[in-house]
């Protein structure tokens, strides 16, 4: 990539004025000065005894007799600046077009376990759901496309109280069936729908909080269920079969996928080996009738609370699967490293089910568990985004508003009757909602806001599917035309550098989104690349550029901007349209 054969040259530049240092170059701060920075003069300054400006002048000095630089210059206090000559970067730009990777990154080699699912069997999604499953999947594809191995698992909340609910109200609401008793094997069970079920667990879970009776009956159920009392496993696997379906469909209507669709009832079976582990190290111990870890740590600034592995009533929880989970994960897939993308709330069980499974040995000191943290998604008015009624928002409800606002706009444009007008509709959709997230750091909140979200100028997913269908459009006249769109590139204006400078860099987007593990940045460059190629666009002829050369080298770099660009979008989960 073109930084690291720039640090090369800045790393044999210091060697060569006689300074050790390391070197390391990156975009410059002022792009009216200079392309490119260095700011490694002001380390050797230090250990060398001089003024930072003397070293940068040196090294600029050797820089300069490389034909790759237009011009090298120190600048006071110390900076190394640099700018490419225009051969150059057309050569780099001609480079990345014969890339198989297009500049992306390709060396990982890490085994990651991600979780990025967590929906609750017998709840419908709503839209807390919806940025730990494209935050996750971007992840997941930003990582696979640099070259680790990743493994998905939904963890479905599936062994919990929201079951022992269900079955609660169940019973009461179809007492004659006997699963709720004395069942047998191949007794009949009450027939179950997805809509039914998004009835029955709400109204349960509100009866619960006024009905102490009825909370105490849902919490045993719980634990009879845990224990596998018969005729509640028949109907929890009725249950799991109706609720799994419909999960299901609302994930692939957001393209977002997972590799094993393991619940927390999966990690029962490793709870038995958790307690053993945690009794035998001797870090269990009795509390209030419960079973505890103490996970507090000296240096806390907050206290820590210790980790409830197994409830008086002998039901396991949340933390509890989460620990039997990590068994089962070291176990089957040894990651170096194990993601979730979940919710910053759920922050403090992290910290405690992450410290009790270190301590425990579960995990070892050479796989790496990080919690990452995603903000709210507020309404416009600054507040968690709600329904109308001040309810929690369900995804589908949520996705279908958006789809069909962006369908509206496409009848206003007269597009009432385009044959793939839904299709196009639901991905114009899927990209404001994906691209109005992503392109937030993952760890902030953020405004939902439609209007803003399906603006054609801004920031959007619009904007930049709009700008790949306008490349679709020239491609294909250049096409009808016979013209070649495959040319050897050349600058001949300042868009076209900046455009191929933007490009040659663009493979910066993805170490950061990689390290910091925050999508967001591909989103940031996906959007300059986008806005780098509207100003070509403006500003030079294409098709109508009557020099066939200057006009080849146009058509390959629009098509070179449209693969980039695409294997952007590709990384955030968002399809294109032909035609906007
Ligand atoms: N089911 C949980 C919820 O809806 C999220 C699960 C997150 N993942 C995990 N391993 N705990 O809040």
């Amino acid at each position: 990539m073109i930084i690291d054969v720039l640090t090369e040259k800045v790393a044999a530049a210091f060697a060569g004025a006689g300074y050790e240092v390391t070197a390391s170059v990156s975009l410059s701060d002022r792009p009216d000065l200079c392309q490119f920075q260095s700011n490694n003069a002001f380390a050797a300054a230090k250990a060398y005894h001089k003024a930072p400006f003397i070293v940068a002048d040196e090294v600029a000095a050797i820089l300069s007799k490389d034909p790759m630089f237009a011009e090298v210059q120190g600048v006071k206090p110390g900076f190394v600046n640099i700018t490419l000559t225009d051969e150059a970067i057309a050569a780099f730009a001609d480079e990345l077009s014969a890339d198989p990777a297009k500049g992306v990154p390709a060396d990982g080699g890490e085994t990651i376990v991600m979780d990025y699912g967590g929906p609750n069997v017998a709840k419908p999604l709503h839209i807390g759901h919806l940025r730990s499953a494209i935050i996750g999947q971007s992840l997941k594809l930003i990582a696979r496309r640099m070259g680790n191995k990743v493994y998905s698992d939904i963890h479905l909340g599936d062994w919990g109280l929201q079951i022992g609910l269900v079955i609660a109200e169940l019973s009461e609401r179809m007492p004659q069936y006997t699963c709720f008793g004395e069942y047998h094997e191949g007794d009949e069970l009450p027939a179950l729908t997805a809509d039914m079920l998004n009835e029955v667990y709400p109204a349960a879970s509100a009866r619960s909080k006024t009905d102490e009776a009825f909370a105490a009956k849902a919490h045993a159920a719980t634990a009879d269920l845990q224990d596998r009392r018969p005729g509640y496993i028949a109907l929890w696997k009725e249950i799991m079969r109706v609720s799994c379906a419909d999960l299901r469909a609302n994930y692939d209507a957001l393209g977002v996928d997972f590799d094993y669709w393991y619940g927390e009832s999966d990690a029962d079976a490793y709870i038995p080996e958790l307690m053993d582990i945690l009794e035998s190290k001797g870090l269990a111990y009795e509390s209030e009738g419960a079973i505890v870890v103490d996970v507090a740590e000296e240096s806390d600034k907050a206290p820590i609370p210790p980790v409830i592995v197994r409830k008086s009533d002998g039901s396991s929880i949340y933390a509890t699967t989460d620990l039997a989970a990590l068994i089962q994960r070291m176990r089957d897939f040894s990651p170096d490293k194990v993601w979730y993308v979940v919710d910053n709330r759920q922050e403090q069980h992290f910290t405690q089910v992450f410290r009790c499974a270190r301590k425990a040995g579960i995990v070892p000191e050479s796989t790496a568990t990080e919690f990452l943290g995603f903000g709210t998604m507020n309404g416009t008015d600054g507040k968690p985004y709600k329904t109308r009624e001040g309810g929690v928002m369900r995804l589908s409800d949520m996705i279908s508003q958006v789809v069909t606002a962006a369908r509206e706009r496409m009848d206003e444009q007269g597009r009432a009757a385009e044959a793939d007008r839904d299709e196009t509709a639901r991905r114009i959709g899927m990209a404001a909602i994906k691209f109005g997230d992503l392109i937030n750091h993952r760890a902030k909140d953020y405004i939902f806001d439609i209007d803003k979200f399906l603006s054609a100028e801004g920031k959007t997913g619009v904007y930049i599917l709009y700008t790949v269908s306008r490349i679709n459009s020239i491609l294909r006249r250049a096409a009808e035309n016979g013209a070649s769109a495959s040319g050897k590139l050349t600058v001949t204006s300042d868009s076209e550098r900046a455009l191929m400078l933007a490009l040659i860099t663009s493979g910066r987007a993805w170490e950061l989104a990689f390290s910091e593990r925050a999508p967001s940045y591909i989103c940031e460059d996906v959007y300059q690349l986008a806005a780098a190629f509207s100003r070509f666009y403006h500003d030079v002829r294409i098709l109508d550029e009557e020099d066939p050369a200057v006009r080849a080298s146009r058509l390959a770099l629009c098509s070179l901007t449209r693969d980039i660009i695409t294997d952007h979008l590709d990384a955030l989960g968002i399809k294109t349209v032909e035609m906007m």
